[in-house]
């Protein structure tokens, strides 16, 4: 596919997708979420040579500052309820990527914004960021899975005040809350952002995914995460890494994973 709306570059074991529509704020528009469906549904997955991914905004002032508005105007029930459906599916190939995704926020992440932002594994916030559900004020509710994934994050009180004022919360706010990993100068963000996943990369590829699974399974209605943890325990247990990872610490020396 060939990208409008993301950059996509590779450096250092680590695939950069940049939201690439400065003057709209990065708004996700139908296009963008399209894009980002191919990427990590298509593209992502066919390619081995990286350790994670980083999201990120395009400019200093936004990460992304949600759907698309001016893409709402003709929106009837039957439509948004296909286009909410349409981007939970991306956000949620998102949450449940085997190698571990990482928002850098560098600015706004307001409705899909903040949305995408808690779909990813890892936030690491710029000082300047501001995070919020604001789609009351729009007559709208969260659409991309907010409803269910602020709660998880932050807890029902908190989640049900964003929600119903539509107010925007600062970066040490987001952090005092458990919204996000780190705040760090906007300057400084992607440097953190890389370190997090090179030290993930460090880890077993196949240790790394099962966590993913196996935490993400606490918040599926239905599947109980117990169960979910001994089958993945028991799937971790009979890899080549496990067999690598054990030996090294008893050599007393690094291992050397093969994702195996
Ligand atoms: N959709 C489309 N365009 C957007 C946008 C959005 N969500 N957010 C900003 N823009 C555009 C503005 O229209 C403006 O474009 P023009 O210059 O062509 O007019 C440009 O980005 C710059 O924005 P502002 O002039 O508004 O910048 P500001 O600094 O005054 O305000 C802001 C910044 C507070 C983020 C403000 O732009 C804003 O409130 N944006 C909307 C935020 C919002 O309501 N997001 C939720 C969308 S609904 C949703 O996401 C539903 C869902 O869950 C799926």
């Amino acid at each position: 596919m060939n990208y409008e709306n993301l950059r996509i570059e590779q450096a250092d074991h680590i695939l950069f997708v940049t939201i690439d529509r400065e003057k709209a704020l990065n708004a996700l528009n139908r296009k963008t979420v399209e894009e980002l469906k191919h990427f990590f549904t298509q593209d992502a997955p066919k390619r081995s040579d990286y350790q994670g991914i980083i999201l990120t905004g395009a400019g200093h002032r936004s990460f992304v500052a949600g759907a698309d508005i001016k893409e709402f105007l003709g929106l009837d029930a039957k439509r948004g309820a296909a286009l909410s459906k349409a981007g939970q599916e991306v956000f949620l190939a998102i949450e449940r990527f085997p190698r571990p995704v990482l928002a850098a926020v560098n600015g706004f992440a307001l409705g899909g914004g903040c949305e995408l932002a808690m779909a990813c594994h890892l936030r690491v916030a710029s000082e300047n960021a501001k995070f919020g559900q604001p789609e009351v004020k729009l007559g709208i509710i969260p659409g991309y899975g907010g409803t269910q994934r602020l709660v998880q994050y932050v807890g029902k009180t908190k989640a049900m005040e964003l929600m119903l004022t539509g107010d925007m919360i600062s970066a040490a706010e987001a952090m005092e809350l458990g919204l996000v990993n780190y705040v760090l100068p906007q300057d400084d963000i992607m440097d953190k952002a890389k370190e997090l996943i090179h030290k993930i990369g460090a880890q077993g590829p196949i240790a790394v995914a099962k966590v993913i699974e196996s935490v993400n399974a606490y918040f599926e209605a239905g599947t109980d995460g117990y169960a979910k943890e001994v089958e993945a325990f028991g799937a971790t247990t009979g890899t080549e890494d496990f067999k690598e990872g054990a030996s090294a610490f008893v050599e007393k020396r690094v291992p050397d994973f093969k994702g195996r």
